[in-house]
Parts: structure tokens; C-alpha cells; sequence
């Protein structure tokens, strides 16, 4: 391959680089572009644009490949843990035991919410939904934000924070909107036990089970990263106009919080309900719906802009729902009707067509639900674990100095027109 696509416009012809990623994806440097023809790029929803150069995650959506800082997501969901997971995103490099161990300490000590917070928290309605609070008491935490060069146990102090306060910040939200006096953190429990406590104790959720913890824990690190999605690119973008961190979260838990994106893992039992109540489980229902153009009904938790072969979290996550749902001694119909509308989908010419598979979101609520969660609860569940890339990309985009983002559009509207003001009397 040559280092220069040649772009030819009218009868103005420009080279434009090439540029190779480090697993050989291939990008045209459009740069120049505008500058010397006029003319800008068109690609809505942007699904053939690189908005930028990253090191944090690798995606192959053909081959169904997911690695994070290269290491394949199948050898880390499993043996390593969350906040090992965390700590490889942000820096890099996986920690040593030390490094792990300090770490681990400081997260501990770090999981109380500011009061200013829990006031927040308190003088909400309960009946917002918990990812609006979430938004809100993040843009509210921007108060407490270190200097950015702070550093304790290797890691920037904000970062730090807002990874041990998240899971509490949660619990207070789902605590509150239930009336259940808040439980504060135990720094005796591991990052994933310790929120299942928040969450539940004293409730008749309450689970002590470590393997349920370790679960959870597995689903965080299968949510951590992927890449330039809605709401990585929103952190990103915000934070390209250099607003704080916790600022930019926001605007990352909102976009999340879209049924098209992580809200899919609502929408996904939202769906599953529906199929119950107006079919009795008829999947065939369901996936003929799916398909009728005329019909608002989509298969939730099916299709992704970038997996056209398999979404290896949404194999593993399956994986973890027979384990879940066997521990807890639950025979969840809806996971089998899940089993039952995937095989119905993927049989069908419509979706083998459009290559269309289930994906992460397609059995995590199921778990989630089988823990005892609201499905309002789910996307906030998803940010949790989505926190650690979200950061990842907004210290990646910050410290490349990259430009404000600012996409151009094709303008579509009237010509230039007068005004003729109306006879007001
Ligand atoms: N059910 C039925 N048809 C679908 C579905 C689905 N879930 N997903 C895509 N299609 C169809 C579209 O109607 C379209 O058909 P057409 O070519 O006949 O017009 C074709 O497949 C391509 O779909 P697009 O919407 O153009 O694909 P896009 O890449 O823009 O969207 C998305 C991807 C949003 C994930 C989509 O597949 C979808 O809406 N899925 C359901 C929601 C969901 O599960 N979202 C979570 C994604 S994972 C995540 O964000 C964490």
C-alpha cells in the first residue's frame, strides 16, 4: 500500500497520508483536505471516521477481537480483577503486586461521598431515574475535584476518587429511590462485594456470596472499555473544550444512559417483558417484529455498529448467566425465552443478513436482574464499569493536547433569504 491516497475533486487533485495503526488499520489523513479543494467529508453516525489516534483498547469487530492495552478480553475477564483492569486502562501497563496492593488500600479509603454529595443525593425526587441522578451528582462532584496533578498509591487522586466513590454514589441513588437508609461502605469488602453491600443490606437481597461478588466484578471488567463509542466519544469531545473530568463523565453517563447504547440492557427486559405479556414467549412474534419495517420494535440487545461476526463479551456474559442464575437457584424463564429469541434471530435471513448477533447487553440484564437490580439500576451498573475507559480516552485526548472537536456539516437549509418583519399593530 502506498503512504498517500490521492483525492481527486473537479480538476483539483490532492495526496493525502496515509496512516497505519499498530494492528495495520488503515486511515486516510483528510486534514488538508478542506484547505485545498472546499470540500469536507460526509459520513453520518460517523461510522467510517477516526476521530482520533488511541493506545487504550483494540477492537476487530470481524474477527470478534476485544483487547485491552493488548491484552485479549478472554485471559483478563476471569483471573484478573477489576481494579487491575482499572489500573492497565489508565496507565497502561498491568500493576505489580505492590503497585496492586497500594492501590487496592487507597480505594478503600477513598469510598465515602463528599457530604455535599449525599445532600444532592437526598433532596432528589425519588422517582428520577437513577442515571439522571448520576449525571447530576457527578457534574455536582466537579466541586471536589483535585488539582489533576495530584498523584496517591500511582494513580491521579481524581481518579482515584471517582473509581472508589462511583459504586457508593450508586448505592446511594438506588437506596434513596427505594426510602432505605443509606449503608456506608465496609473497607473489610472487595470492590464488587462492597457495593452488592451498599446496594442490599439488611434488605432480603442481601448477599454475602463471594462468588456473586467475583460475578459482578467479572461483568465490570467485560464493560471497561470499547473504544470510540457514543459515550467515549462524548467524554472525549467534552473534554476536548477542556472541561473538568467529572463534567465530562457526565456528559458520558447521559449518552450511556440511550436504549441504543448501554440503556439496551433496560430495553433488553423491557422487551423480554413485552414478549411475555402480549405473546406468551413467542419468539417468532418477536423476531417477526423485529423485522417489520412498520413496527417501532427492535431486537434490544441485538446488532452493533462495529461487531459484524460475534460481541465476545456477550459469549462470555452467557457464560455468566447460567453461573449467576444456577447459584442463585433460579429457573429465570426469561433467560431461557433470551436463549430462545437468540437462536430464533440467528437462524433467520434478516439477521444473518445484516449480520446481526446478541450483544454485551443482550444477557447482562438478565443477570442483573436475578441479583435483585431494578432495571433502572442496569445502565448505572454499565457506568461503573465503563469509568475506568471513560478516563483512559479523556487522559489519552487531554494529554495529546488534541484540538476542540468540531465536525463540519453539509448545510441543507434555506438559501439566504430577507427578513420581512410582521405588521404588529
Ligand atoms: N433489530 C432489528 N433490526 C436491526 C437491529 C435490531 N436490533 N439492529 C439493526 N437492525 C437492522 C436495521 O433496521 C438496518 O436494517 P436495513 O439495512 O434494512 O435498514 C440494519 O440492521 C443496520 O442497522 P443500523 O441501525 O443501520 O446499524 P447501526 O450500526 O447504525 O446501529 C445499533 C447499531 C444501534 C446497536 C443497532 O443494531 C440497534 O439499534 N440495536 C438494538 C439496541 C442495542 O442493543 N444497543 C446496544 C448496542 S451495544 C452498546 O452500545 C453497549
Amino acid at each position: 500500500m502506498g503512504t498517500t491516497a490521492t483525492i481527486q475533486i473537479g480538476d483539483k487533485t490532492i495526496d493525502c497520508p496515509v496512516i497505519v495503526g499498530t494492528e495495520n488499520e488503515v486511515g486516510i489523513d483528510i486534514q488538508v483536505l478542506r484547505d485545498k479543494t472546499g470540500a469536507v467529508t460526509f459520513d453520518p453516525g460517523y461510522g467510517n471516521t477516526g476521530a482520533c489516534e488511541s493506545a487504550v483498547t483494540f477492537l476487530d469487530g470481524e474477527q470478534g477481537i476485544l483487547r485491552y492495552r493488548g491484552y485479549p478480553i478472554e485471559q483478563l475477564a476471569g483471573p484478573a480483577s477489576f481494579l487491575e483492569v482499572s489500573w492497565l486502562l489508565l496507565k497502561g501497563e498491568l500493576p505489580n503486586a505492590a503497585e496492586l496492593a497500594a492501590f487496592d488500600a487507597a480505594e478503600k479509603a477513598h469510598r465515602e461521598l463528599p457530604d455535599y454529595a449525599v445532600a444532592v443525593i437526598k433532596a432528589l425526587p425519588k422517582n428520577v431515574h437513577p442515571m439522571a441522578a448520576l449525571a447530576s451528582v457527578l457534574v455536582a462532584l466537579t466541586t471536589s475535584e483535585d488539582s489533576p496533578k495530584a498523584v496517591e498509591a500511582g494513580l491521579a487522586k481524581n481518579e482515584l476518587t471517582l473509581l472508589a466513590q462511583l459504586p457508593t454514589l450508586a448505592a446511594y441513588i438506588y437506596r434513596h429511590s427505594q426510602g432505605l437508609d443509606f449503608v456506608g461502605p465496609d473497607a473489610g469488602l472487595s470492590y464488587a462485594a462492597n457495593y452488592l453491600n451498599m446496594m442490599f443490606k439488611g434488605t432480603k437481597l442481601a448477599t454475602t456470596d463471594e462468588a456473586i461478588a467475583k460475578a459482578l466484578d467479572l461483568l465490570f471488567i467485560l464493560h471497561a472499555d470499547h473504544e470510540q463509542n457514543c459515550s467515549t466519544s462524548t467524554v472525549r469531545l467534552v473534554g476536548s473544550a477542556q472541561a473538568g473530568l467529572s463534567a465530562s463523565l457526565a456528559a458520558g453517563v447521559t449518552a450511556l444512559w440511550g436504549p441504543l447504547h448501554g440503556g439496551a440492557n433496560q430495553a433488553v427486559i423491557e422487551m423480554l417483558d413485552e414478549v411475555v405479556a402480549h405473546q406468551n414467549g413467542d419468539v417468532g412474534w418477536a423476531v417477526a417484529q423485529a423485522k417489520d419495517k412498520n413496527s417501532n420494535f427492535r431486537l434490544m440487545g441485538f446488532g452493533h455498529r462495529v461487531y459484524k461476526n460475534f460481541d465476545p463479551r456477550a459469549k462470555l456474559i452467557k457464560v455468566q448467566a447460567d453461573l449467576v442464575l444456577g447459584k442463585l437457584g433460579k429457573d429465570d424463564k426469561q433467560l431461557a425465552l433470551a436463549k430462545g429469541l437468540e437462536q430464533a434471530a440467528l437462524q433467520d435471513e434478516y439477521f444473518i443478513q445484516r449480520k446481526l448477533y446478541p450483544n454485551v447487553d443482550f444477557y447482562s440484564g438478565i443477570i442483573y436482574r436475578a441479583l435483585g437490580f431494578p432495571p433502572e439500576m442496569f445502565t448505572v451498573l454499565f457506568a461503573i464499569g465503563r469509568l475506568p475507559g471513560w478516563m483512559s480516552h479523556w487522559n489519552e485526548h487531554n494529554a495529546g493536547k488534541a484540538r476542540i472537536g468540531r465536525p463540519r456539516q453539509i448545510y441543507t437549509g434555506k438559501n439566504a433569504r430577507d427578513f420581512v418583519a410582521v405588521d404588529k399593530r
